[in-house]
């Protein structure tokens, strides 16, 4: 098999940013192809490494990869907003390091027959964890109207989400909307001409949105900050990479969420919230990718990292 070309995303930026220790254990909570697992497997020696995603593919492909570090190396079929409960499932109490690198793969984009794409005629899927219930089909054709403009606007920032949902609504009326391509014709139909003249995509964005919908993406990411760091080491470290401003908020808020820990007013003479500081803020602003990493990956050029330790 050829190797993939795919390459991990400021990767040696979380690769320092999680003081692998040899001993350590360690969560990718989003295992993709699998590139970042291999340099935190790499430095580990009686270390585990806990490897996540809700795509079985991806398990297995990168399974294949990985095989020389096999013994350190447990592969969860899961959703990483359930990592602290696989964790304990496997009998771990804490780990010293985890990552998640949202967002999705490149095999998912390039697996055409999965309707991820908007440049590729395929049935409209978008699921991750292809044994889940919900499909952009019955996104597109089931969900109401006010529900679907919702989601084009808040989840794609699309500025011709009206519209769009109007001309969804129409041919539904007609006839159900079965392909990424009969999708795309209908938002480039509802678009004024001077948009479709834009850089951008016209179906780019509402591809973004439906794909959020279909995975419940920002729930995930919400569900996991409410819940995985809690299973960090004492100067354990969680690394976020995001990839659009969205999930970037629901991670920042997560931390400082943490870092703030109580939530008493000022003059309350005894705390009876009960948060507790869980994390820090390792850096103040987020890490960006170099220019030279952004030419050789464009995919790069929205990523940044965050970094918070566990107090
Ligand atoms: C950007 S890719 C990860 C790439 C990987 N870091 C690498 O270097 O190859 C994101 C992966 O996370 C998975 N994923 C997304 N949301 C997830 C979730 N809530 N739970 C588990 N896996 C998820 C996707 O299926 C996809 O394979
Ligand atoms: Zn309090």
């Amino acid at each position: 098999m050829d190797e993939p070309k795919h390459v991990s995303v400021l990767l040696d930026e979380c690769i320092k940013n999680l003081n692998i220790r040899p001993d350590g254990v360690y969560v990718d909570g989003t295992l993709g192809l699998g590139g970042h697992s291999l340099e935190i497997a790499r430095r580990l020696e009686n270390g585990r490494l806990v490897c996540i995603d809700r795509d079985e593919t991806a398990i297995e492909r990168a399974g294949k990869r990985l095989e020389a570090f096999r013994e350190k190396i447990s592969f969860v079929h899961g959703n990483f907003s359930d990592t602290a409960e696989i964790l304990r499932s496997l009998g771990i109490q804490g780990a010293d390091g985890m990552l998640f690198d949202l967002g999705v793969s490149s095999p998912q984009l390039d697996e055409t027959q999965r309707g991820f794409s908007y440049q590729h005629d395929a049935p409209l899927d978008m699921r991750m964890d292809v044994s889940s219930a919900l499909t952009a089909f019955e996104v597109v054709n089931g969900w109401d109207e006010n529900r679907l403009n919702r989601i084009l606007w808040d989840y794609g920032e699309e500025r011709y989400a009206r519209r769009i949902t109007a001309a969804i609504m129409a041919r539904r009326a007609e006839k159900p909307i079965e392909t990424t391509g009969e999708l795309v014709e209908i938002i480039r139909g509802a678009m004024p001409s001077a948009a479709l003249r834009e850089k951008q995509h016209p179906a780019k964005r509402s591809f973004q949105a439906i794909r959020i919908a279909v995975n419940d993406e920002l729930g995930e990411i919400e569900r996991m900050m409410d819940t995985a760091p809690d299973l960090l080491n004492p100067g354990g470290r969680l690394c976020v990479i995001s990839f659009h401003s969205l999930e970037d908020r629901i991670v920042k808020n997560g931390v400082a969420r943490r870092e703030k820990g109580c939530t008493c007013p000022r003059e309350a003479p005894v705390c009876t919230c009960g948060f507790v500081q869980t994390l820090r803020n390792v850096t103040k602003k987020p890490i960006l990718p170099s220019e030279e990493e952004i030419k050789g990956n464009p995919r790069a050029r929205s990523a940044k990292l965050r970094v918070a330790e566990r107090v």
